[in-house]
């Protein structure tokens, strides 16, 4: 981020949480430092994960990886972050409190191919598992399912190597597909049509998942593989 559009963005900060923001807007370079090094974490970790799906597919297996976003969480949400767990909003802050700065999105076709990731990942030797959050095992109440890992990758840099968070986000064509609909019920006010809505979400969230499942066995007879049940 550019850094005129950084000081825009600390100075609405400042309006937002008064005198508290007040280190946080002296340090635009150190925080803008601090995004340069989560972004080249993110370029790490993208990298390993493209370098797994060309191997897999050059060995004649097919992509288990569909395809790769990414983002960097944006100074607002970082201080609002930072303010609902009640710590101070500073650059240091930012490195000690949080996790999800850097934000890696990784969609797969099938759910064996999630796991297939995620495990060729943390198998590396210069990764190291944070957390697991394995909701396709465990879907959250709403009917939520995803693989969350946070992950620390070392980051070379000039004079040191750093490790740095990155929150790793894998889930099915799918399951994108429902959370990103679902992600827009997030912003609007629970009434009776809200509560409506969450139910029938829910409800395709099981379609969803029952659906992906099938497709996997589908896969699984066309190629002999044994089936599992729904
Ligand atoms: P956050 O404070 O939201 O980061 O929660 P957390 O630190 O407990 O982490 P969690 O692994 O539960 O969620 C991390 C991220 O996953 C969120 O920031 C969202 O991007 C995504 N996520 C989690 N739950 C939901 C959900 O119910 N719906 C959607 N659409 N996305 C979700
Ligand atoms: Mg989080």
């Amino acid at each position: 981020m550019d850094k005129n559009k950084l000081v825009n963005q600390a100075e609405l900060i400042q309006d937002f949480f008064g005198e508290d923001t007040e280190p946080f807007f002296d340090k635009v370079t150190q925080f803008n430092q601090l995004m340069m090094k989560y972004n080249s974490a993110i370029r790490e970790v993208k990298t390993k994960l493209e370098i797994l799906n060309d191997e897999l597919s050059f060995k004649g297996e097919e992509n288990p990886i569909e395809s790769i976003q990414s983002r960097i969480k944006k100074p607002m949400s970082i201080a609002k972050k930072l303010r609902k767990l009640g710590k101070p909003i500073t650059v240091e802050s930012v490195e000690e409190n949080l996790s999800d700065v850097a934000g890696i999105r990784v969609i797969c076709p099938f759910i064996e191919d999630i796991y297939q990731v995620a495990e060729m990942l943390i198998a590396q030797d210069d990764i190291v598992v944070i957390e697991i959050k394995d909701y396709i095992t465990a879907p959250k109440p709403n009917g939520y399912r995803s693989y969350h890992m946070i992950i620390e990758v070392p980051v070379f840099f000039s004079k040191y190597k750093q490790p740095m968070r990155v929150e790793v986000q894998i889930r099915t064509v799918a399951m994108d597909f429902w959370a990103s609909l679902e992600h827009q019920l997030k912003y609007k006010n629970e009434n009776t049509k809200t509560t409506q809505i969450a139910q029938e979400l829910k409800e395709c969230a099981d379609v969803i998942a029952n659906t992906d499942l099938r497709m996997q066995n589908l896969r699984h007879k066309i190629n002999d593989k044994p089936v599992e049940k729904p």
